[in-house]
């Protein structure tokens, strides 16, 4: 197996609970998200979460986002403090609670400024992160290459197939340098060849950035494994309302994480069953 360890905790969810009124959505989530460190690598973390329809997935999301607060609990994340990122500087921490904008939040076809043009609002990002200074049209241009849409720079959102609208707000959120992604059923609607695509695209972005963290919510259960390091299965206990992490199954350790032709491998068909059989 390749050699690797866990580090820091980049994000821990604390005794989430939620409900509407008496009823109970989520209770006792705690999970965390640790720095993977591989020699030679810069290894960032993808992490999937999944379970039933009406399990809280949705809810779950946008609680990690900041956008929604729990009833209790909360979400801690630790950040790169901004002014000590220069080359050659030692990285300062800090832990602190979720806050709404923290996060690049990819939603199902999502666009939000209509109005614009694609190099338009790529552009907009990218001027909104300060270590961008001085080479935001290039950083962007570079993406725009590497993700294929620099066809479609001059267009605006309505003149894009989903795709193209995930694959540009996927860079619209890379340009404003979060290191945390969540991408809410990134792989749906999409044709084979662009769900490899936007496979393979992922795992480039984890690679970008020793600390970027994906967390995924996904229908698509094989895609998932195919792509994390983690999965979390969102499910039922007996006899309690709401749902709570029912499983946690670390990929690497099966030898199912970073691997390209993981799907072939009996284990992953194996966990593929294991997962369902929780759900
Ligand atoms: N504003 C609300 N008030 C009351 N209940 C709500 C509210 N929003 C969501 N719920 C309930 O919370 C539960 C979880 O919903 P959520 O959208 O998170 O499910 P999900 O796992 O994302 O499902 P799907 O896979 O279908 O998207 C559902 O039972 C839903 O009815
Ligand atoms: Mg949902």
């Amino acid at each position: 197996m390749t050699p690797y360890t866990k580090t820091e905790v980049l994000l821990q969810a604390k005794d989430l609970q939620l409900s509407y009124g008496n009823k109970c959505i989520l209770h006792d989530i705690n999970f965390s998200i640790r720095d993977i460190i591989r020699p030679g690598l810069q290894q960032g973390q993808v992490v999937s979460l999944v379970g039933r329809s009406g399990m809280g997935k949705t809810q779950l999301f946008r609680i990690l986002s900041g956008l929604q607060k729990p009833t209790s609990g909360s979400i801690i994340i630790r950040e790169r403090k901004p002014a000590e990122v220069s080359p050659g500087s030692i990285a300062v921490f800090q832990e602190r609670a979720v806050r709404p904008g923290d996060m690049g939040v990819i939603f199902q076809n999502y666009y939000q400024f209509g109005w614009r043009t694609v190099r338009q609002s790529l552009l907009l990002a990218a001027r909104r992160n300060k270590l961008l200074e001085g080479k935001e049209e290039d950083t962007m241009l570079q993406y725009a290459e590497q993700f294929d849409v620099i066809d479609i720079l001059h267009r605006y959102p309505s003149q894009l197939s989903g795709g193209q609208q995930q694959r540009v707000s996927i860079i619209q959120q890379l340009l404003k340098g979060a290191n945390f992604l969540l991408l809410d059923e990134p792989f749906s609607g999409l044709d084979v060849c662009v769900l490899d695509k936007v496979v393979e695209l992922l795992q480039q972005v984890s690679l970008s950035d020793e600390l970027k963290t994906l967390i995924i919510v996904s229908h698509d259960i094989a895609t998932a494994v195919a792509i994390s390091d983690t999965v979390f299965i969102l499910g039922r206990t007996k006899g309690v309302e709401g749902s709570t992490l029912v499983r946690s199954i670390d990929l690497i350790e099966r030898g199912l994480a970073w691997q390209k032709d993981v799907r072939r491998e009996r284990e992953f068909e194996e966990t593929l069953e294991e997962i369902k059989a929780c759900l």
